[in-house]
């Protein structure tokens, strides 16, 4: 039940079942990191053994970061801030922990404004791919009009202001009219249009090449760099670290099981992006395309895919409304945050606290925008040319930095500084020896694995 704050006219929201909060957190798992991110780091890393990387570290980090962050949020039923805050008090230990808070809020602040202007590609190619533009095209045309569009700020400018205002739109309605609506239509849809998406691919000649290169291993592809890159994918993916499953969780009915429901949203995003890699490839290879394209690879490769093919029109336009879904079920989760604290903490009604990071948000987004043209420069990183400049920075500080980071001091909250009997209690885990299982990963194995790959990040940028 909704627990009141120390300001007394503020209650705290709360879905309305456990299957709200599923589809929520899936929600919040499922965006482009799945169907554009994915792919496009599978490609730069070599496919499989990056996938099968990926893949145990959603397992043996991902999942038990996962439990620790929803049990959390729950526990205080605040916004991440003031959450960490209470229960660092109600553990009798140091303030300073309220900052994993502010780590979360400011860096998913961070990953929004990047965010909604890659989900404003992805709007605008529902219309350029709808409108048949594609037809017939080959991969020097495809290449020449992404560039031309990426090229164009103002253009890009137009299409995040769009974005931002879809996202700040439905974060404005509140926890059950807001993000419950839009996750109650959108996550259904986006299954249907993955569905269709695949059967489509299995029609081409190289489904087999695409398969292949996603999951037979070549390791001697994958770096030091591809391993940092896979965990921070891992983070990415899931929404962990930033906030956002944090808060989800701080809606969650007391009465819901945190196992299961985090064990299906891990579920849930992990056959998202292996069935989106799956979707994708084969129709890479079909065209001659690299794998390694980088963040174009998406606006590439399948444009021209769709061109050639008979309807390419009208599933080139599902599959970019599909990805439209997926972006906007995640940036509602990266602003909630923000805007919870503001209403708790500053007594802002909802669409002022909207309103505001959404402004600020779209206004950092334009550094992004300029990094694909104006300020654009490249540099070398995790074996791959990044060729755009502060908005692959704010990308890899983001996501191969803050995230494992705070997914290391998560893992030091839950696991050390935690009594067992509130985890235990909050975890409520029915499975025997599970509580144990989880606890020995979020204590040894999570962090310490983390904070290796970390290591080696130093090594990427020759610190040492
Ligand atoms: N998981 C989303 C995706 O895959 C992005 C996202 C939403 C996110 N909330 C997050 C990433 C919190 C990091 C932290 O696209």
């Amino acid at each position: 039940m909704a627990r009141k704050s120390p300001d007394k006219k503020y209650v705290h929201s709360q879905w309305s079942s456990h299957w709200a909060f599923i589809l929520a957190a899936s929600g919040c798992a499922v965006g482009l990191g799945n169907v554009w991110r994915f792919p496009y780091l599978a490609g730069e890393n070599g496919g499989g053994a990056f996938v099968l990387v990926y893949l145990l570290t959603v397992a043996l980090i991902g999942i038990p970061i996962m439990m620790a962050e929803v049990m959390l949020g729950r526990r205080a039923r605040q916004s991440p801030v003031n959450a960490m805050r209470t229960l660092a008090a109600t553990e009798g230990t140091s303030r300073h922990w309220q900052y994993l808070g502010w780590l979360g809020i400011v860096g998913g602040f961070v990953i929004l404004s990047y965010y909604s202007v890659i989900a404003g590609w992805t709007l605008a190619y529902i219309f350029r791919v709808g409108s048949g533009q594609f037809a017939l095209s080959t991969g020097d045309s495809v290449r020449n009009i992404f560039a031309e569009f990426v090229g164009d700020p103002e253009r890009l400018l137009a299409w995040h202001t769009l974005f931002m205002l879809m996202t700040a739109g439905v974060v404005a309605r509140g926890v059950q009219s807001g993000l419950e609506q839009a996750n109650r239509v959108m996550m259904p849809a986006l299954f249907v249009l993955l569905l269709v998406l695949i059967g489509y691919a299995m029609h081409t000649d190289h489904f087999g090449a695409g398969l292949a290169f996603l999951f037979s291993p070549d390791f001697d592809r994958l770096t030091g760099a591809g391993v940092i890159a896979a965990m921070g994918q891992a983070f990415f993916s899931l929404g962990l670290g930033m906030g956002a499953i944090m808060i989800y969780g701080s809606y969650m009915p007391k009465t819901s099981s945190i196992v299961s429901a985090t064990f299906t949203v891990a579920l849930t995003d992990t056959l998202v992006a292996v069935l989106a890699g799956v979707a994708i490839f084969p129709l890479v290879f079909a065209n001659g395309l690299a794998p390694a394209g980088g963040p174009s690879l998406v606006f590439q490769a399948l444009p021209l895919a769709f061109g050639q093919m008979p309807g390419g029109a009208f599933f080139g336009a599902l599959f970019f409304i599909l990805l439209v879904f997926a972006a906007w079920t995640s940036s509602i989760s990266l602003m909630e945050p923000a805007v919870a604290w503001l209403v708790e903490r500053h007594g802002f009604i909802r669409w002022k606290a909207s309103a505001w990071v959404g402004v600020a948000a779209w206004l950092l987004g334009i550094v992004s925008i300029l990094s694909f043209n104006r300020w654009a420069f490249a540099f070398d990183f995790l074996g791959a040319r990044k060729s755009s400049g502060l908005f692959d920075l704010l990308d890899i500080l983001t996501a191969n930095i803050m995230l494992p980071v705070s997914g290391i001091l998560i893992c030091v909250f839950s696991g050390w500084v935690m009594r067992r009997a509130h985890s235990r209690e909050e975890l409520d885990i029915r499975f025997p020896r599970g509580y144990n299982v989880w606890l020995a990963l979020v204590k040894y194995v999570s962090p310490v694995l983390v904070f290796l790959v970390l290591l080696n990040l130093l090594n990427v940028f020759n610190l040492f």
